[in-house]
């Protein structure tokens, strides 16, 4: 074990995708911002051994049980990986995990765990982890919650910037000409990203002709969207979102509660909705002008919104 650590903590923010999720796992591009108001801390202590706590792990990391094909947590995994990709042995401490972002709603919280470990890892060891190859970590442990993951989430959340991103391809920043403000709203019901990715993949391959124009309709949009973005159009925004929920319907990946606060949203003056994330429960989010915000904000509550977050993608 190396020497003993100073207390510190790291952080990571949430994310929304605001354009283009499932047909971004069919290689379309997608549009994605942090939300920094919800985060991930991991806390780093001292300890006399190797040693997790977060809510649903309490586990000590033992010089023995570090072989990766025994460990099937993937919060320990991304710890004794990140340690593996140093070649360095853990030093005694112990990671706590705290996180204000709600779990399997499509916030990205898993990602955000997983970033957050790993930057706590490598700077537990003395090291700093680059933007690239922490991304690629955390793509790793994606993959075990989600089984085909696009990336989207882990690289928003990771290079803590606005992406626009395509699967493969390294994220490309998007130009902003006015800032945009998005309330983001909670059915309270839970969905697993991994359902709805595999419902859609079963459908596409039971009837490509008709799932394919639906993909390419939604890649259509995010062009449109980054372009209505760099030129400050956000009425087109706000359409351009109410055309990509119409096609996430269609790909079955909606569900009455979302359905049921995009209406809301809309009726309340919202400038667009749509779904956010994989779907089937989780988040919406509403694109709304200032003189609108507490009205579509108080029709969200009416209609059952959980809890809202209200985020603002600044020009840039
Ligand atoms: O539910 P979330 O926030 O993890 O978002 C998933 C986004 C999908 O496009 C549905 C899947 C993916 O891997 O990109």
């Amino acid at each position: 074990m190396s020497s003993r650590v100073e207390t510190f903590t790291t952080t990571a923010p949430a994310k929304i995708i605001l354009f283009g999720e499932h047909a971004v796992v069919y290689g379309k591009p997608a549009l994605a911002v942090p939300v920094t108001s919800v985060s991930v801390t991991v806390t780093v202590t001292p300890d006399t051994v190797t040693r997790l706590e977060a809510l649903t792990t309490s586990a000590h990391l033992l010089p023995d049980n570090l072989n990766l094909d025994e460990i099937t947590d993937p919060l320990l995994q991304m710890i004794v990986k990140t340690a593996q990709f140093f070649g360095e042995a853990l030093p005694a401490c112990r990671f706590s995990i705290a996180s204000t972002i709600p779990v399997a709603s499509g916030l990205g919280s898993g990602a955000a765990v997983s970033a957050a470990l790993g930057r706590a890892t490598a700077k537990a060891l003395g090291r700093t982890i680059s933007d690239p190859d922490l991304n690629a970590l955390v793509y790793d442990i994606e993959r075990i919650h989600h089984g085909t993951p696009s990336g989207v989430d882990n690289t928003v959340i990771v290079y803590q910037k606005p992406v626009f991103f395509v699967r493969g391809s390294p994220p490309q920043p998007f130009e902003v000409k006015k800032p945009a403000r998005f309330l983001i709203a909670d059915t309270g019901r839970t969905a697993l990203t991994r359902e709805s990715v595999g419902d859609v993949r079963k459908l596409y391959e039971a009837n490509q002709a008709k799932i394919q124009p639906i993909l390419d309709e939604i890649g259509t949009i995010v062009d449109l969207a980054r372009q209505a973005l760099s030129t400050g159009a956000i009425i087109t925004l706000g359409h351009l979102m109410w055309s990509n929920h119409r096609c996430l319907q269609k790909l079955t990946v909606s569900s009455p509660e979302l359905d049921n606060l995009v209406h809301a949203a809309l009726e309340a003056d919202a400038l667009g909705a749509k779904l956010s994330g994989g779907g089937r429960g989780g988040n919406m989010i509403a694109l709304v002008t200032p003189d609108k915000e507490d009205a579509v904000a108080e029709a969200l509550k009416r209609a059952g919104a959980h809890n809202i977050i209200a985020t603002t993608l600044e020009a840039s």
